[in-house]
């Protein structure tokens, strides 16, 4: 039996209540003979209440050792009082950090069930398929000098955006590299027209094309232009390149053409280890959402089709992947919808918990 070795970080809000859905979506694959050795731990607010911190040492060490973590997402109103060094995200930076998890691969895929759903029309989302590969481990995000400092009478806040070169060229290699086995198109977005790091990041994107990739397409468009683009015909977009803050906001607006928030799943990869797999994390690009944590609303679709995103890039379970993703898809073509995926039109959504059932039945089926 081949040892594939999970953490699962449920964390805050609606995270245990979309990653109940997901254990019952990695025993199916068991009982298939496709098993994982699972340990489950605490993360964000969860891991505070518990430790103090949120992220102990110890949960920190396991994650470096498996092939991959799962998790479902941090934070919450309760925790808006702590000391920004122990709120629950910095659990979340800490581990993207520390894993050096470099490429955050955030696809927006627009299912043929949902094309009614999105609040554009149908014919600017149908069959959409773009991804969007945001830089996780540096800028603006982690930048130093950081901090809330007094200048006279007057507080400062003070954040440093931040690259590289060698940050910004092994995030473009990611993007490039992902485009070779999609459409072969790469944009680049920034802010070249004020910013340095804009300027040296579309240098490099550029050197990296020309001296290693030059069979794909690349082109180059300021962020907020890119924004524009998205919401007005997004399918002129492959695979989209960008920092850490402006792939954070891009990501979210991406989020809306496929739905709801509660269908985007993300991958953030570091370099290769020994054994050849990359490190890895996966999550939904959600959050704890703690609006409706607790009441059985969540859609807990993004948090499967991330560990559906483990089986393609961890596992080498890429058929098991798309078994999972049809899975979703027949589900959603039966009408079955939670919440956030009801029209203004109405109708009775199911629960975080049916959703996971009905996926699982699909599954089941399917063999
Ligand atoms: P959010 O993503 O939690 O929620 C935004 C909106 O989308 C809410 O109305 C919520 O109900 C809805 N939503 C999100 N996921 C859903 C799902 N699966 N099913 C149905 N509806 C869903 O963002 P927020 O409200 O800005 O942030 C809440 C907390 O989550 C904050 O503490 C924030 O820092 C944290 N956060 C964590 C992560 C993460 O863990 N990766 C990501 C984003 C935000
Ligand atoms: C995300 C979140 C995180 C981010 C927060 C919770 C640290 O918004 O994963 O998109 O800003 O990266
Ligand atoms: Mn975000």
């Amino acid at each position: 039996m081949t040892d594939r070795s999970l953490l699962i970080l449920p964390g805050d809000g609606i995270g245990p209540e979309v990653m109940a859905e997901v254990r019952k979506v990695i025993d199916w694959f068991g009982t298939r003979g496709i098993s994982f050795t699972v340990t489950e731990d605490l993360v964000g607010g969860a891991a505070y209440d518990a430790h103090g911190t949120p992220l102990t040492d110890a949960t920190m060490a396991k994650a470096q050792e498996v092939d991959a973590v799962l998790l479902g997402a941090v934070g919450g109103p309760k925790y808006d009082v702590l000391d920004f060094s122990v709120k629950p995200e910095r659990g979340l930076l800490r581990l993207r950090k520390e894993m050096d998890l470099y490429a955050n691969l955030r696809p927006a895929q627009c299912f043929d069930a949902l094309a009614d759903f999105s609040s554009l029309k149908k014919d600017v989302v149908a069959g959409l398929d773009i991804m969007i590969v945001r830089e996780l481990t540096s800028g603006v995000y982690f930048g130093e000098p950081r901090g809330i400092i007094k200048e006279g009478n007057e507080r400062v806040g003070i954040n440093t955006q931040r690259y590289t070169e060698s940050e910004i060229a092994r995030v473009a290699r990611s993007a490039f590299e992902l485009a070779r086995r999609r459409g072969n198109k790469v944009c680049s977005m920034e802010k070249a027209n004020v910013m340095e790091s804009g300027v040296l990041w579309r240098q490099v994107v550029q050197e990296v094309r020309d001296a290693e990739y030059p069979d794909v397409e690349l082109s180059h468009m300021y962020a907020d232009a890119g924004a524009m683009q998205l919401t007005r015909w997004p399918k002129q977009f492959d695979v989209i390149v960008t920092d850490n803050l402006f792939g954070d906001l891009l990501s979210d607006l991406a989020a809306m053409l496929t739905g709801s928030l509660g269908m985007l799943p993300s991958a953030s990869l570091g370099a290769p280890m020994e054994n050849g797999r990359p490190k890895a994390l996966y999550e939904p690009v959600h959050g704890s959402a703690p609006d409706i944590a607790g009441q059985g609303k969540a859609n807990p679709i993004a948090c499967i089709l991330s560990f559906a995103m483990a089986l393609r890039y961890s596992f080498d379970l890429g058929s098991e992947a798309e078994r999972l993703e049809h899975a979703v898809n027949a589900v959603l073509a039966d009408g079955l919808r939670t919440a956030d995926l009801m029209g203004p039109e109405g109708g009775t959504p199911i629960s975080t918990a049916q959703m996971g059932d009905a996926i699982v039945a699909k599954l089941a089926a399917s063999v």
